[in-house]
């Protein structure tokens, strides 16, 4: 019995060798588990088998039946691989030339991306990067954000698959993946690999099942901004967002703030702005961020001393920057790569 196990197991190995479809696999799978399949035999021999080497073979027959189900996992991931990079097309050419031959230019989101970056890096902030699929922990948990709360609705969130696997990002057992919905996540990730103090500004992609319009975009970029150190007071975020609001739009720019929630803030502000330049585009005052003391639940989530420290924390949304400097008044016009729109930003 264990004789002929070993010469299926053999003769599977041999003949995945020649599975590449879907068809071929189910054929083969039908050669080996279907009714009359060769291991479906074994098992209904089972019967026959002598009472005293019963539990020897019954061994046997499931480390074979294991290593089979593998092989045909791994055959059906191969087969998957294929089919979608067959979906995908041949694979793009970035080093061609241009037919037209005019030269390339950062997209206006990616410029008021890095004008915002550079403003930070002036005082000492680094820029860091976040992934933009997320596991719940990191962009609601560990954010002191309930598990009833709403931004972590089905309507609000765009959740993955329960079968989705990311092998870069690691997740409990129960927790489900998601896109990110603000940039707020990497303040998490940054403070659990550095001990403080902290000086960080992070850019990215960010994505809500908003439904599209003038101003809201199920995909858009937000950037956001930690500071943690002794003795880090609200005169402080104050300060360090008048100076970013002066560098970026001007000397007569002023800043006001609004009591707000959030649940990773206490208290928690919304910054609006007010200038000449926008007075030219007809309104006073424009909310611009969101901010707030760091609450020290999130710093025990990370394993920051909340005696010791404190901090601050902003996010702000890069479009209605974008919007608002260049008076653009529809966010679509960012992403529909219209040459008579982004020609106008060449620089
Ligand atoms: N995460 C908020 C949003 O998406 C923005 C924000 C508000 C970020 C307050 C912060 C903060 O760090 O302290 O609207």
């Amino acid at each position: 019995m264990e004789d002929k196990l070993q010469s299926i197991l053999e003769g599977a190995q041999q003949g995945a060798k020649d599975v590449a479809t879907r068809a071929e696999l189910e054929a083969f799978k039908a050669r080996l588990v279907g009714p009359k399949g060769e291991l479906t035999q074994v098992v209904k021999g089972m019967g026959a088998v002598p009472k005293e080497d019963k539990p020897r073979v019954g061994r046997a027959l499931n480390e074979v039946k294991k290593t089979i189900e593998a092989l045909f996992q791994e055959l059906l991931e191969g087969i998957e691989e294929k089919e979608s990079a067959a979906r995908l097309g041949p694979p793009l050419d970035p080093s061609l030339p241009s037919p037209d031959g005019v030269r390339g230019s950062l997209h206006p989101l990616a410029q008021v991306r890095e004008e915002i970056c550079s403003i930070f890096r002036k005082v000492g902030f680094s820029v860091v990067e976040g992934p933009e699929v997320e596991t719940e922990y990191y962009c609601f948990d560990a954010l002191n954000t309930p598990s009833d709360h709403p931004a972590r609705d089905l309507q609000d969130t765009y959740y993955l698959p329960e079968n989705a696997r990311f092998g870069n990002i690691s997740k409990k057992e129960d927790e489900r993946y998601l896109l990110r919905t603000h940039t707020s996540s990497v303040q998490i990730r940054h403070m659990l690999k550095t001990p403080p103090p902290v000086r960080v500004v992070s850019p990215g992609r960010c994505f809500r099942r908003d439904t599209a319009d003038a101003t809201h975009s199920a995909n858009f970029h937000q950037i956001e901004g930690l500071y943690v150190d002794e003795d880090v007071s609200v005169k402080d975020l104050k300060a360090l967002l008048d100076y970013f609001i002066r560098s970026l739009l001007g000397k007569d720019a002023r800043t006001r703030f609004r009591p707000h929630f959030f649940p990773y803030t206490e208290p928690s502000f919304e910054v609006d702005f007010s200038s000449s330049h926008l007075r030219k585009l007809g309104s006073e005052w424009i909310e611009i961020a969101g901010c707030g003391i760091v609450h020290p639940s999130v710093f025990d989530a990370v394993g920051y001393d909340r005696e010791k420290y404190s901090g601050f924390a902003f996010g702000m949304g890069i479009e209605r920057i974008a919007m608002i400097l260049h008076g653009v008044d529809d966010i679509r016009y960012f992403y529909q790569n219209d040459f008579r729109f982004l020609q106008q930003f060449a620089r």
